[in-house]
C-alpha cells in the first residue's frame, strides 16, 4: 500500500482519492477550496456523483481517508502525489495549466524524500515533462536535490458512474520510464493489478496521448452516428436499427452509437478542442476532430430548429423541457445541449417550462441571459401543463416512463420530441401526441 496525497478535490480527486483509499492506501486529499475541505471532513460531497458518499464515509471511518486544505502536512506522509486539478480551457482552446503549474511548484517547494508525482487531470501531451521542469526549479531554489519521478495516470471515469469506472476499469494506464516509479504505482494500484484489470505500462507522452485519442474517438464515434441519424430522417431509415446493426460489428461495438441533440460535459468539448489545439501547435491538423467539434455545435442548433419546423412561429409558445445536465446522473450542465436549445428557442420568443431531477440550481445561472423566458417547474407534469410541446433532452430514467395519456391532457397542443429516442413512435402516437425523435 501506497501513503498518498491527491491535490484537488473536484470530480476526478474526490472520486480518485476515496475509491485510491477503499483499495487500502492511506490518502490525503487537499484543497485550496477551505468550504469544500469543511464539507467533505463532514461527510458532505460537494459534487453530485451517486455512491461517492459512502465510499468517502467508509474510508473516513475507518482512517484511511482525510481532508486538509494543509498541502505541507499532507506531502510530508506521503510518498505518492497525486495532481487533480482543473484543467479547463483556455481561450484558444488549448488546456489551461495555470493550476496544474501551481501544483507542481508547491510540490517541488515541499517534498523532503523520493516522491513519485502522478498526473491525473487531463493534460496536453509533454505536461508531464513540464511539471518535471517545474518541480525540478523549486528543488533548486530550495538548494536540494531531492529525488522525485512524474508519471502520468489519466482518468477514464464517466461523470454518473465514476466511482464504479474508477473500480472497475477497462485499464490502467501507467506513463513513466522509472522502474521505480512503476513499482510504486503497481502498490497504489495492487489491487486492480492483483485481479486481472489491463495494466499497460508506456511512456510518459504516450499515457497523456491516450486520454485524448480515447476521448476524442469517442465524441467522433457520437457525432458520426448523429449525421447518419440526420441523414436517415430524410431518406426514411431508421437510427435504432441502424446503429443495432453496425453495433453487433464487434469492430464497431454498440457503444456510444446512440444519435442524440450532440455531446456534452466537461471532457469531449474540453479534450477535443486541446486535442486540436496541439495538432495545430505540431502543424498535424487533427481534421477529423476539428470536424466533429463544429458538427457537434450544428447538432445542438438542428435540434431547436427542427422543434421550431414543426411548431411553426414560436412566439410565446409555452415549451416543457425535461432535462438539463449534459446527461443524466449529474447535476453537470457544462456545455449541455439544452442550453444551446433553451438560448435559441428563447430567442425566438418561446416561454421555457424546464425540469431536471438535479441541475435546477445550476440552471438559474447558466441560463440567467433568459430567466425572463423561464418557469422553473416543480417536476415533470408541472412542466408539462399547458405546453404547446413536450421535448426530452436528457435521458434520466424517470422521463422514461411517463404516462403519456396524462401528457395528451396536460399539453396544449400534442408536440412531442424526443431528442434521445427513448420512447417508439408508435406508443407516442397511439396516445394522441405527434411524434418526432432523432433519425428516425
Ligand atoms: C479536472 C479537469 O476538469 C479534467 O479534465 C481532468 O481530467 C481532471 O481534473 P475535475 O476534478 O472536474 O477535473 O476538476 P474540478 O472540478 O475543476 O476540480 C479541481 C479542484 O482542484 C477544485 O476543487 C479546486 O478548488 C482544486 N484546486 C485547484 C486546488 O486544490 N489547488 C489548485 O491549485 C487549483
Ligand atoms: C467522458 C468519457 O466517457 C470518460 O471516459 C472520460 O473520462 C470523461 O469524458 P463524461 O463526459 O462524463 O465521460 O460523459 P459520457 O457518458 O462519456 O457522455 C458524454 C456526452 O456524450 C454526453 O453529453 C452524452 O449525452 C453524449 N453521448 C454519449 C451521446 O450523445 N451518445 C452516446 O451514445 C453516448
Amino acid at each position: 500500500m501506497a501513503k498518498i496525497t491527491i491535490v484537488g478535490t473536484g470530480y476526478v480527486g474526490s472520486v480518485s482519492g476515496a475509491c485510491l483509499a477503499d483499495f487500502g492506501n492511506q490518502v490525503i486529499c487537499v484543497d485550496n477550496n477551505a468550504e469544500k475541505i469543511e464539507a467533505l471532513k463532514n461527510g458532505i460531497i460537494p459534487i453530485y456523483e451517486p455512491g461517492l458518499d459512502v465510499v468517502v464515509q467508509r474510508n473516513m471511518s475507518c482512517g484511511r481517508l482525510s481532508f486538509t486544505i494543509d498541502l505541507a502536512s499532507a506531502i510530508m506522509q506521503s510518498n505518492v502525489v497525486f495532481i487533480a486539478v482543473g484543467t479547463p480551457p483556455a481561450e484558444d482552446g488549448s488546456a489551461d495549466l495555470v493550476h496544474v503549474e501551481s501544483a507542481s511548484r508547491q510540490i517541488g517547494s515541499l517534498i523532503a524524500a523520493y516522491t513519485v508525482i502522478v498526473n491525473k487531470s487531463t493534460v496536453p501531451i509533454g505536461t508531464g515533462r513540464k511539471v518535471e521542469g517545474w518541480v525540478k526549479e523549486e528543488l533548486v531554489k530550495r538548494g536540494t536535490n531531492i529525488e522525485f519521478d512524474v508519471v502520468s495516470n489519466p482518468e477514464f471515469l464517466r461523470e454518473g458512474s465514476a466511482v464504479y469506472d474508477f473500480t472497475h476499469p477497462d485499464r490502467v494506464v501507467i506513463g513513466s520510464s522509472s522502474e521505480r516509479a512503476l513499482n510504486v504505482m503497481k502498490e497504489v494500484y495492487r489491487s486492480l493489478y492483483l485481479n486481472e484489470t489491463p495494466y499497460i505500462e508506456t511512456s510518459l507522452e504516450s499515457a497523456e496521448m491516450i486520454k485524448y485519442a480515447s476521448n476524442a474517438f469517442l465524441a467522433v464515434k457520437i457525432t458520426f452516428i448523429n449525421e447518419i441519424a440526420n441523414l436517415c430522417e430524410k431518406t426514411g431509415a431508421n437510427v435504432k436499427d441502424v446503429a443495432r446493426a453496425m453495433g453487433k460489428d464487434a469492430r464497431i461495438g454498440s457503444k456510444f452509437l446512440h444519435p442524440g441533440p450532440g455531446y456534452g460535459g466537461s471532457c469531449f468539448p474540453k479534450d477535443t478542442r486541446a486535442l486540436a489545439t496541439i495538432g495545430r501547435e505540431h502543424n498535424e491538423f487533427q481534421n477529423i476532430v476539428e470536424k466533429t467539434i463544429e458538427v457537434n455545435e450544428y447538432q445542438k442548433i438542428r435540434a431547436a430548429k427542427n422543434i421550431e419546423k414543426v411548431l411553426g412561429a414560436l412566439k410565446n409558445k409555452k415549451i416543457a423541457i425535461l432535462g438539463l445536465a449534459f446527461k443524466p446522473n449529474t447535476d453537470d450542465m457544462r456545455e449541455s445541449p439544452s442550453i444551446t436549445i433553451c438560448e435559441y428557442l428563447a430567442g425566438c420568443g418561446a416561454v421555457l417550462r424546464l425540469y431536471d431531477p438535479a441541475a435546477m440550481k445550476e440552471a438559474q445561472w447558466r441560463l440567467a441571459s433568459i430567466k425572463n423566458s423561464i418557469y422553473f417547474a416543480a417536476n415533470e407534469y408541472d412542466a408539462i401543463q399547458g405546453a404547446h410541446a413536450l421535448v426530452i433532452a436528457t435521458e434520466w430514467n424517470q422521463f422514461r416512463n411517463l404516462d403519456l395519456g396524462r401528457v395528451k391532457e396536460l399539453l396544449v397542443e400534442p408536440y412531442f420530441f424526443d431528442l434521445r429516442n427513448i420512447y417508439k413512435p408508435e406508443e407516442a402516437e397511439s396516445a394522441g401526441l405527434h411524434y418526432t425523435g432523432i433519425g428516425k
